[in-house]
């Protein structure tokens, strides 16, 4: 099956009940044993669920994956991916990155003994010097959240495999529509399924892909142990979302496109940051890996003043003035005073969140309308 076909039927079968077209919402906890350990393959919903699993199976395909898990947020799979280390193993990950991902890293997993090394990846020679014996995983975001770098899945995963550690990629702004980290070489792809999988702005959800029949045991065994697993109506709102993922992508990167032009040619707009320009640093590597740029752009303002920023946000009236991203409505968000605002200041204005900077969801409205609000809110 072809990516589109996969996002409709991929790993899915009718219901054996009644044909159900779309999998019933399997609202339990539990279910019935004729004799200890006599079910039918499932015994309790933290465990497995028919909703959740059907859901896993349509992650599974749509990243050409062999196994998929949902969880009950991104911030829970990525949490389940750093239980795969021990006290003293170090991480490489992407320095520009969602600032929940940086916050968990950072005020959860360092006091268990883990150590990470945030690292600019747009050159990926870089990440071999902070390489050692206790390096046990490489975790990459590309495009990055919210600069839009790009990083080269296939050459970070030819160094994990050179000295054997895990690579997991945080897929949430391409989603599979637009790149495939497992194609490239990844071990583990990594989604908010809040976003663009969802795509509704109704749910928060994770997910977590993997090929590797062992790799896939010890997450499920973390999955059920630790227990942040997403319940069957969310798990049907998800798969529902994934049936629509691949037409609401290409209008996501349409409108994205007309916007970061307006925007690169606006006299007040200082950078515009959108992996689709040819002047964007990894461009040719976004091409190589990319089948379009995404619905994701962000830009400055000349003087870069913090006021001017939240006035901009504020005179949106399209655009929502929001935290998240990926749902069919266009959002906007203020970085360094929303989603990044759990990164120290010097640390985020290293990696370009400044004060002036501004993130914008393109959604799938019509691209005049999108433009003309951001022209009245810029003025
Ligand atoms: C790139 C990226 N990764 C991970 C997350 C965390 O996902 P969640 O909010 O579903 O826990 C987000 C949330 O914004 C994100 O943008």
């Amino acid at each position: 099956m072809k990516f589109n076909t996969k996002t409709i039927h991929g790993g899915q079968e009718h219901d054996p009940a009644y044909g159900s077209v779309m999998p019933p919402i399997y609202q339990t906890s539990t279910y019935a044993q004729s004799t200890p350990g006599g079910h039918k393959g499932y015994e309790y919903s933290r465990t497995h669920n028919p909703t959740r699993n059907a859901l896993e199976n349509a992650f599974a395909s749509i990243e050409n994956g062999k196994h998929g898990l949902a969880f009950g947020s991104g911030l829970a799979a990525i949490d389940a991916v750093i239980k795969l280390l021990e006290p003293g193993d170090e991480v490489v990950s992407t320095n520009d990155l969602y600032g929940g991902t940086y916050r968990l890293f950072t005020s959860i997993f360092k006091k268990f003994g883990i150590k990470f090394h945030f690292i600019g990846m747009e050159n990926v020679s870089n990440i071999e010097r902070y390489i050692n014996e206790k390096t046990k995983l490489i975790w990459v975001e590309t495009p990055t959240n919210p600069m839009m770098n790009i990083i080269d899945i296939k050459a970070t995963a030819a160094i994990a495999k050179k000295h054997q550690l895990l690579l997991a990629v945080d897929n949430t702004f391409a989603t599979p529509y637009l790149q495939r980290p497992l194609d490239l070489g990844a071990d583990i792809v990594m989604h908010s399924a809040t976003k663009y999988i969802g795509g509704h702005s109704d749910l928060v959800m994770g997910a977590l892909i993997v090929k590797d029949k062992d790799l896939a045991d010890r997450l499920y065994f973390i999955q059920n142990a630790s227990g942040a697993v997403c319940g069957p109506q969310d798990s049907f709102l998800a798969l529902r979302g994934i049936k629509t993922l691949h037409i609401r992508m290409q209008r996501h990167c349409e409108n994205g496109r007309a916007v970061a032009e307006f925007l690169n040619n606006h006299p007040k707009i200082e950078a515009v940051y959108w992996p689709g320009f040819e002047s964007h640093p990894n461009h040719d590597i976004a091409k190589a890996q990319m089948n379009d740029f995404g619905g994701m752009v962000s830009f400055t303002t000349k003087g870069n003043n913090y006021e001017e920023a939240i006035k901009i946000v504020e005179n949106l009236k399209i655009f929502t003035l929001a935290e998240s991203l990926g749902g069919v409505e266009s959002l906007a968000g203020h970085p360094a005073s929303m989603t990044h605002a759990s990164i120290p200041k010097e640390e985020r204005e290293k990696t370009g969140v400044v004060d002036s900077l501004i993130r914008l969801s393109v959604g799938i409205e019509d691209e005049e309308d999108l433009i003309a609000d951001l022209k009245q809110a810029i003025g």
